[in-house]
């Protein structure tokens, strides 16, 4: 048996159609139910719908052998204790420095963000210091209510910081979701586990 586990949110839907297109079908959709392991038709491969910033977690403790997941969250998960088997080259989009159109930064200007080692490692190799404000959600809020002076987020369509009067002042790096395998897994299952990084190549 393989165990898969999916970020909950933007990467759920677009893995979930991925598979299909490979013919891999979830037993219950796992968009509107509340279950946490969903069978699919295939005998040996379960999924595991868990909360982005957990499927490393996860992987690297074995309870789960695969795991789809943005390369946000593997950069700001500094333990790195997984194999990297493929880009899915699904949920595009990418990781920025945004605020106000005329900030300019500055030595001990706050930053907030839901991932704050991302953002120390940024700007230290940029030669600024700053300190993190950690949010959990509605980051762009923080530039507009002054609670900060950048954000470090995620832009996809852009939309989001254009809305509330912010624009993107440097791009971080491009993020994709990848597929991911904890070390012994892949010893373990590797035949099992090849066999289903084919079938989603197709
Ligand atoms: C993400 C991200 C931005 C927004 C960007 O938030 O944190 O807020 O999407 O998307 P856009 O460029 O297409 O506008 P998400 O929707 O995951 O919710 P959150 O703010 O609660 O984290």
């Amino acid at each position: 048996m393989i165990r898969l586990a999916i970020s909950k949110g933007r990467i759920l839907e677009q893995a979930v159609t991925a598979l299909e297109k490979v013919n891999i079908l979830c037993q219950v959709n796992p968009m509107n139910s509340r279950r946490l392991i969903i069978p699919t038709n295939m005998d040996n491969l379960e999924i595991i719908v868990i909360k982005a910033s957990d499927v490393p977690v996860y992987i690297d403790s074995g309870k789960i052998d695969l795991g789809i997941v943005g390369l946000d969250t593997l950069m700001e998960d500094d333990k790195n204790n997984h194999f990297r088997l493929c880009d899915m080259t699904i949920s595009k989009c990418k990781l920025a420095v945004a605020g106000k159109a005329k900030t300019k930064y500055f030595n001990n200007m706050k930053v907030a963000t839901k991932y704050p080692n991302i953002a120390k490692k940024y700007f230290e190799n940029i030669g600024f210091q700053c300190s993190i404000l950690e949010l959990y959600g509605s980051i762009e809020l923080a530039p507009v209510l002054g609670l900060s002076d950048f954000i470090v987020d995620i832009v996809e369509t852009g939309k989001t910081l254009k809305e509330n009067g912010l624009r993107v002042h440097d791009t971080i790096t491009k993020v994709s979701s990848l597929l991911i395998a904890n070390r012994v897994s892949y010893k373990i299952k590797r035949k099992e586990i090849n066999s289903f990084v084919d079938r989603i190549k197709l």
